[in-house]
């Protein structure tokens, strides 16, 4: 297809390059891991393409790339009714039942030969997605088999879903279904960051996948690693190969990501070889496998296998047995987060697993407790998976007039009734400000390497410190002599020093690390270091309003709201800013964190940089305005200064502009100003 034509508006022809252009950029990126642009440069190009098609929407391709950021909110989510069911698998577990199944196939083909395709069973969440003339149309769940939900804004952010069609599938009508699933690396890293800013983790890759398909604000999910495997090809109208390994490999072509260890075997021997290797390989893997599916490779054969009316005949999955151990659940305990969230703990009669005892396993939350059906001195199955942590997976045995574990109604700490927000798992007690395991977790957090790494603080001190009512606040430490110091149970004059040194040096972290310790929900410590470069100090910070905060680049709503609530909706923030301000900390960045002040030529000066310039890159004005003392606006507000409009800005912002009366000058306009 050309997408080119002389004859058409010149904005026409630049969206089609951009897009051509972003799209291959795309592939060398997210598929061939070798870009060949820095990401600014992509981000540029990008934004380039997405002010163009504001301007332009009758232009947008439908496999324009600005549609991989997201930005639909969907309130409800179709229903889609599958073409053609999507079937689970048979499961065994064993090698006796997998012959089993291939005496059934050898018998159903009456001798005939066939191949196996073995492939890796991903655990994640089935996907079924619909190209139209070679460009994809919906992404659906696999729901309960015969409609699942159309999540096709959602589909889209996953950056390895190819959005058009390439190579021999080029222009095609078909349906691919795969498995959306999240690098194990990846789930960890959204963990470690929940847990910086006090949220549960989730509890496995396959979890997270789900809860993250199912969010309604796909500039979300964008935000997510998620990743898609394809596993089958169907299609109407096309000719497609018989061997279903062929037609995986014309899905490659076109760009999917299809399992590179796929492995089509004569005979049943070829399988069990691939079952033993991954068995004891699969924990190399960058993501979890959770078996094997075997299938009859050559489509012909499986449409004479047919189905029974679960599963298809001409396919099985083998499951690896996880590690697994039987237990008594003594009790659950629940725990208290520094933000309130309540997270409940089996206590278990400890037994071996792995080679090490396990007395608790992770329940999650109510609605895990709920699933599971909890009673006391249940006998469960308790595995051990990526996690550390083992996890209950099911009731194997109850004594009769089991009392039922229902999830608490109060803070098991200070008796708060529990609340729980719509869409949450998660009980929380909001108790903040008295709730002793609230007080303790957020001066933990205040103490800890990441925040501002204060030596010689740990848990067991910050119990005493607190429960001695010696401090109540992470603003405390800082006034802590060394007298009171060594009243404390078990810490002689060499630990007090250790502390109060601890506590000195403390006060050289930089500003960016100090708005992380303070504790704010969802502030992580990225979020707090673009923070840190918006506000420069903690005074402009407390005086910022919602809008500046939510205009500030990677904040969305929720962390702005959370950021203005802290400063102006909690009573506890007054008294604590004020002995923060008299410790002495890093409340602004400081002169090597600033960029060169060459004039104060834009002193106090809010500036907007809008379009493509001529002599500078965008970056480059940026940088200069903020070196002459002027400070970078991200939208535009009645507080603006100077509006710098490049080459193409959009007249919606012209417009608004001028209806505030804001100054409109040109790049070099600009520079004279710097002069
Ligand atoms: S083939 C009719 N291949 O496992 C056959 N499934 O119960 C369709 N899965 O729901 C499935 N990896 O979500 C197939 N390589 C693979 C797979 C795979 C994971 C999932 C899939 C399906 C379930 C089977």
């Amino acid at each position: 297809m050309n997408l080119f034509d002389t004859n058409e508006a010149p904005e026409k022809n630049l969206i089609y390059k951009l897009t051509e252009e972003l799209q291959e950029h795309n592939y060398k990126y997210y598929v061939l891991a070798q870009p060949v642009i820095s990401d600014f440069e992509f981000d540029q190009k990008l934004k380039e393409l997405q002010s163009l098609e504001e301007r332009f929407p009758q232009y947008r391709l439908p496999d324009s790339p600005t549609l991989r950021v997201g930005g639909t909110v969907t309130k409800n989510f179709p229903v889609f009714t599958h073409k053609k069911p999507l079937l689970s698998l048979g499961n065994t577990y064993s090698t006796e039942e997998l012959r089993e199944f291939d005496n059934r196939v050898q018998k159903g083909l009456g001798g005939r030969s066939f191949h196996y395709v073995a492939e890796h069973k991903f655990d994640g969440v089935a996907l079924s997605l619909h190209y139209e003339n070679g460009v994809l149309k919906t992404g659906v769940t696999r729901g309960d088999g015969k409609q699942g939900d159309d999540i096709t804004a959602n589909v889209r952010t996953i950056r390895n879903i190819p959005l058009r069609l390439k190579g021999k599938l080029s222009g095609a009508s078909i349906e691919v279904r795969g498995e959306v699933f999240m690098l194990v690396e990846d789930f960890r890293k959204i963990n470690r960051e929940r847990e910086d800013i006090g949220e549960v983790p989730f509890m496995n890759p396959r979890n997270s996948t789900a809860g993250t398909l199912k969010l309604q604000d796909s500039a979300e999910v964008a935000r997510r690693p998620l990743k898609f495997v394809a596993y089958y090809l169907d299609s109407d109208s096309l000719d497609l190969p018989d061997s279903d390994f062929e037609g995986l490999a014309w899905l490659q072509e076109s760009d999917f990501f299809v399992s590179p260890y796929n492995t089509r075997c004569l005979a049943l021997e070829e399988v069990f070889n691939f079952i033993d290797a991954w068995d004891s390989r699969r924990n190399e893997l960058p993501y979890d496998i959770d078996g094997i599916v075997i299938k009859v490779d050559e489509m012909s054969l499986r449409e004479e296998l047919g189905y029974t009316a679960k599963n298809p005949r001409w396919a099985i999955s083998y499951k690896y047995q996880a590690e697994k151990a039987l237990t008594i659940l003594n009790t659950i305990s629940f725990q208290v987060g520094r933000t309130g969230a309540v997270t409940p703990v089996a206590n278990l009669e400890p037994v071996l697993l792995a080679g090490t005892v396990v007395k608790r396993a992770s329940l999650y939350n109510a609605d895990e407790i709920a699933r599971l059906d909890l009673h006391e001195g249940d006998t469960v199955s308790i595995e051990k998976g990526g996690e550390i942590i083992p996890k209950v997976t099911e009731v194997i045995a109850r004594k009769p007039g089991a009392r039922k574990f229902d999830f608490i109604s109060e803070c098991p700490e200070c008796r708060t009734p529990l609340s729980r927000k719509e869409g949450e798992s998660n009980y929380y007690c909001t108790n903040h400000r008295l709730c002793p395991p609230q007080i303790k977790g957020r001066i933990e957090h205040f103490a800890h390497r990441k925040a501002m790494n204060i030596d010689g603080l740990g848990t067991e001190l910050i119990d005493q410190l607190v429960s001695k009512g010696m401090i109540s606040d992470y603003g405390d430490l800082y006034a802590l002599k060394k007298e009171d110091l060594i009243t404390l149970d078990r810490f002689g004059e060499k630990s007090a020093d250790n502390l109060l040194a601890g506590l000195e040096k403390s006060r050289s972290v930089p500003y960016s690390r100090v708005l992380f310790a303070l504790g704010i929900r969802h502030v992580g410590s990225t979020v707090a270091e673009k923070l840190s470069r918006a506000f420069p100090s903690l005074e402009s910070l407390e005086q910022a309003t919602l809008e500046d905060l939510t205009t500030t680049p990677e904040v969305g709503e929720i962390i702005a709201q959370s950021v203005w609530d802290w400063f102006h909706q909690h009573p506890e923030t007054i008294p604590l800013l004020g002995k923060i301000r008299s410790a002495g900390l890093q409340l602004s960045l400081s002169e090597s964190d600033l960029p060169k002040v060459l004039s104060d030529k834009l002193q106090g000066k809010s500036i907007l940089f809008s379009g493509k310039f001529d002599k500078y890159s965008r970056d480059d004005l940026k940088a200069m305005a903020i070196s002459h003392g002027g400070q970078i606006a991200s939208g535009i507000s009645k507080k603006l200064d100077f509006l710098v409009a490049g080459e193409d800005m959009g007249p919606a912002k012209k417009t608004k502009a001028e209806d505030l009366n804001i100054r409109i000058i040109t790049e070099d306009e600009f520079l004279s100003l710097c002069q």
